[in-house]
């Protein structure tokens, strides 16, 4: 059965959801997006998901197409009309269509479009087993703090990893990780401290990587916000990725490096856990 699409005022099956080819999203990567996990029916983390897209909007200076309140209203009949209880909601802002230049039109009527993605993000054996990264290089412009829908070089590096047998990649800049092909990294060192790369413009702001640091303090347990090297990462005790899409993920191998035991590491395993019982509790 197929889906049903929100695409600029309409809710339609997918395959009748069309777009301009003039679509500045599609001609310049000129355009915006999140993603919101789904538990129990209801959106995770929505509204830190939201006021991020606000900020990417107001940094490429283009519009709300609708209000905050009908964009929510939407996100609930998309989710009400494909009958999602668990998985994620895409959504994406463009500045919309006009003839091609590189100057921003003069008023320009910006574009959402929007659908669900149905699928396990709990119960998934990824989450058991942990999962494997290569380090490459990041290619990436220098803005990757604004959620962009230019992302084919985020695509080449899970190609890379693909390629390679392993499940991700670490994209690494000036011999520093930055972050995940769409997740944040972070390790865990030998004396049990999480460390995780500082916010700037290098980085995509997680809405996740915020809640597990919040979580971490609750625990009591020590966290380093700084760079760290791909060297550090081998030799550390555990490492993650957090994003929505995959909450909490332990990363086992790094490279040729197992980390750890191989196995995913209490730390992370811990985190996982109570992430996801906070995100069903205050899903709305
Ligand atoms: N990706 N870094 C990058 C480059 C990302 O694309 C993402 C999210 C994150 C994690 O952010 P958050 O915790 O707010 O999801 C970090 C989404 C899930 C995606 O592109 O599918």
């Amino acid at each position: 059965m197929s889906r049903i699409v929100y695409v600029n005022g309409e809710y339609l099956p997918e395959e009748d959801a069309k777009i301009s080819v003039f679509d500045r999203g599609f001609l310049m990567g000129d355009g915006v997006y999140e993603v919101s996990s789904i538990l129990d029916g209801k959106l995770v983390d929505n509204a830190a998901h939201i006021a991020r897209l606000e900020r990417s909007l107001s940094e490429l200076k283009m519009d709300w197409p609708c209000t905050k309140e009908e964009l929510l209203e939407i996100q609930r009949e998309i989710l009400r009309l494909n009958n999602v209880t668990e998985g994620a909601v895409y959504w994406q802002i463009t500045r919309g269509a006009a003839d091609r230049d590189f100057v921003f039109p003069k008023n320009p009527k910006s574009s959402l479009v929007m659908f669900t993605q149905a699928k396990n993000i709990v119960d998934v054996p990824a989450a058991k087993t942990g999962i494997s990264v290569i380090t490459v290089p990041d290619i990436r412009w220098h803005r990757r703090d604004i959620k962009t829908v230019q992302l084919l070089a985020s695509s080449m590096a899970k190609m890379a990893a693909l390629e390679a047998g392993a499940n991700d990649a670490w994209q690494v800049e000036t011999g520093y990780v930055t972050e995940g092909s769409s997740n944040n990294a972070f390790i865990v060192t030998q004396d049990e401290t999480i460390v995780t790369r500082n916010l700037s413009n290098d980085i995509l702001h997680g809405i996740t990587r915020r809640v597990i640091l919040e979580l971490a303090e609750k625990e009591n347990l020590t966290v380093d916000i700084r760079p760290f090297t791909p060297d550090e990462a081998y030799g550390a005790a555990e490492a993650f990725i957090t994003s929505a899409s995959s909450f909490v993920m332990p990363v086992v191998k790094i490279d040729d490096h197992k980390i750890g035991t191989g196995t995913p590491g209490p730390i992370a395993v811990k985190l996982r856990k109570l992430y996801i019982e906070i995100a069903r509790a205050d899903a709305a």
